[in-house]
């Protein structure tokens, strides 16, 4: 523990077991890695008359306030649910749209997420991307390579299972026999192996499923759904979410410590 947290020993411990963190906003537990799917945008864009982009556009500016939000609990892990695997047969014209938000992100926000001393990873297939595009990512991704603040795990052109069949692959590669297939070994070849396993997950947009989302990594997480369309999920439901998180019992398969016998 660092002996600059401002709290008692007792308070701290049970979370620390957990691997979470109490949240110098409310005092409570909080996740240590929280990953979103953010789903909503295109409704939240046809309820105001708009073409589903400017859902997307109005999603990536919310995305900024989010992290605040994230960083003020002292969360440490945040995986966002870009683009999934399967995004890549929405009709092209919406699939270029949210490459190009990615670029319009990366522009605006890497300097002032260097500044806050953020770690920026991508979870997905680098190679699948427009090359500029992709030169943006190696760029930002070198320049926070070194800072060791929140993590910020962008998933893009990813796919859960695609990420499982991914690390197998790489130990095969590396000539692995049966022996040396470990969780350890698959989890140290995920695209998150730097990361914890996700705590939390919230998806926003009303849907109550995983998408094909950290399949591996959410084996134990809290699941935690909102109506919130994900233009619209602000400070306050993040709040709200956390204060969930912090009231959910996990047991990671075995017994809570209050359970009779
Ligand atoms: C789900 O809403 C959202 C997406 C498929 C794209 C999310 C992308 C961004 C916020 C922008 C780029 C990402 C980053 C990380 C910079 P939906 O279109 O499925 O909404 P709907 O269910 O209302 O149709």
């Amino acid at each position: 523990m660092r002996s600059d947290q401002a709290v008692d020993d007792e308070t701290i411990a049970p979370a620390e077991h957990l691997g979470d963190v109490i949240s110098p906003i409310s005092g409570g537990r909080v996740p240590r890695h929280v990953a979103v799917i953010m789903d909503g945008n295109g409704r939240w864009a046809t309820q105001r008359g708009l073409p589903r982009r400017s859902g997307h556009r109005a999603g990536t500016e919310n995305i900024r306030r989010v992290l605040e939000r994230f960083g003020d609990h002292g969360v440490r892990y945040v995986t966002l649910y870009g683009f999934s695997t399967e995004n890549w047969t929405r009709p092209e014209s919406e699939v270029k749209a949210i490459l190009r938000l990615l670029g319009f992100f990366l522009r605006r926000e890497v300097n002032n997420l260097h500044k806050n001393n953020v770690h920026l990873r991508l979870a997905g297939h680098l190679e699948h991307l427009p090359e500029r595009l992709q030169q943006q990512v190696l760029d930002a991704l070198e320049l926070t390579a070194n800072n060791d603040g929140l993590t910020l795990n962008i998933a893009f052109s990813y796919g859960g299972r695609d990420e499982i069949v991914n690390a197998v692959r790489r130990l095969m590669q590396e000539g692995m026999g049966p022996d040396d297939v470990t969780e350890e070994a698959i989890r140290d070849r995920l695209f998150t192996a730097d990361s914890p396993d996700a705590d939390l997950i919230i998806r926003t947009g009303g849907e109550t499923r995983i998408s094909n989302f950290l399949l591996w990594q959410s084996a134990y997480a809290e699941l935690y759904f909102t109506d919130a369309f994900w233009p619209d999920f602000g400070r306050e439901d993040i709040d709200i979410a956390l204060a969930e998180y912090g009231r959910r019992k996990r047991r990671f398969g075995g017994l809570g410590e209050d359970e009779p016998l």
